[in-house]
């Protein structure tokens, strides 16, 4: 395994990172057990991985306590959430300190690393600083080592609620949505970052939009229909298999982690799975080379313009990281 400082934290991480949210969320998004999803978890933690995101409305935070039990503390960087608006309510600062709480027993640690406010809109951003102004004494008791914040992929494109939190600078590490075809993320937020020390995490690197290759194909033949992406595109079943051929990717999977992970100003790039065979895989490819030159060249060539947030939802519309913000969420 690698490892990196996550930016001003002083925080020495796993630049691959265990998402146990997502469609996935560990298994349990398709009927894993709490004991199931605790073996993937472990299952990371033998391959290296010491940087675990979870979040209140996952529903996993005990599979990873459970994972956790006998882990030296300080072998695991714990990252875990709350959101700040439920139904259009704005949850109270102490109400979510109260879930910070909650999440500590469910995790049965003493304090997480990272906590973040979960899906901010940028319309919520202001309310998010309030939250955090009570946050900064959970952190002084011991609860929190250091106070992030995530976007909400679906709803705010253009990254406009990290934009302001960067300008503002209260937030030690943020979270953010940037694959293959989204790639504003670059001079939007991860150059500010890197330039004001602020630690990065990356989300939706595969998502269903490179793990579908009926999704991936539908999307394309979509842009190119509405003249976005070149019409060949659309004229091939495969339209990233330029990608995989000997010296470059093998598979679009490979391709989309380590696309990521090389940015400059990426910290670490979590990944999402039920599957301990994907956790292998995907710990692999992020820690593969950068792709050939040419290969990445194509890829900004083609996509680097796109701003409509493509793969950002999921089709069933089941965005169980952002629908806290929107509906009703699992506690
Ligand atoms: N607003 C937020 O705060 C927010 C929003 C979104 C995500 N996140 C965080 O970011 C993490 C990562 O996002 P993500 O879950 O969307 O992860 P991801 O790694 O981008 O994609 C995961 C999806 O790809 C599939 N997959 C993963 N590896 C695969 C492989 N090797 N081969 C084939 N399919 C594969 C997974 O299904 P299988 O289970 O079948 O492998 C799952 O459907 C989340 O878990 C969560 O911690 C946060």
């Amino acid at each position: 395994m690698e490892y990196t400082t996550l930016g001003r934290t002083g925080l020495r991480v796993s630049v691959a990172g265990l998402g146990c949210g997502g469609s996935s969320r560990l298994g349990m998004g398709y009927g894993s057990s709490t004991s199931e999803a605790a073996r993937i978890v472990r299952h990371s933690l033998d391959l290296g991985v010491n940087f675990i995101d979870t979040a209140m409305i996952y529903g996993t935070e005990e599979a990873v306590g459970e994972a956790l039990r006998g882990v030296p503390r300080d072998q695991v960087v714990v990252s875990t959430k709350s959101q700040i608006v439920i139904d259009k309510r704005r949850l109270d600062p102490a109400e979510v300190v109260t879930n910070l709480e909650a999440s500590l027993r469910r995790l049965r640690l003493e304090y997480v690393d990272v906590f973040h406010l979960h899906g901010v809109r940028p319309d919520h951003y202001g309310h998010a600083v309030a939250v955090r102004e009570t946050l900064v004494r959970a952190k002084d008791a011991g609860k929190v080592r250091h106070i992030g914040i995530t976007e909400t992929g679906p709803f705010d494109h253009g990254h406009q609620m990290l934009r302001q939190a960067l300008a503002d600078g209260g937030f030690e590490v943020l979270m953010t949505a940037f694959h293959m075809l989204n790639q504003n993320t670059r001079a939007l937020v991860l150059e500010r970052a890197r330039d004001s020390g602020v630690g990065t995490l990356i989300m939706f690197a595969v998502r269903r939009i490179f793990s579908d290759p009926e999704m991936l194909r539908q999307t394309i033949r979509q842009l190119a229909a509405q003249g976005k992406v070149a019409p060949e595109l659309a004229r091939t079943d495969d339209p990233l298999g330029f990608v995989v051929h000997e010296g470059g990717a093998s598979s679009v999977i490979d391709a989309a982690y380590r696309f990521v992970r090389h940015e400059p100003g990426v910290d670490v790039v979590l990944f999402g799975t039920g599957k301990p065979e994907h956790v292998a895989s995907n710990v692999a490819s992020i820690l593969k080379p950068p792709l050939p030159d040419a290969d990445r060249a194509r890829i900004v060539a083609l996509f680097g313009h796109l701003e409509e947030g493509v793969g950002l939802t999921l089709p069933e519309k089941r965005e169980d990281d952002d629908r806290g913000q929107h509906s009703g969420a699992r506690a």
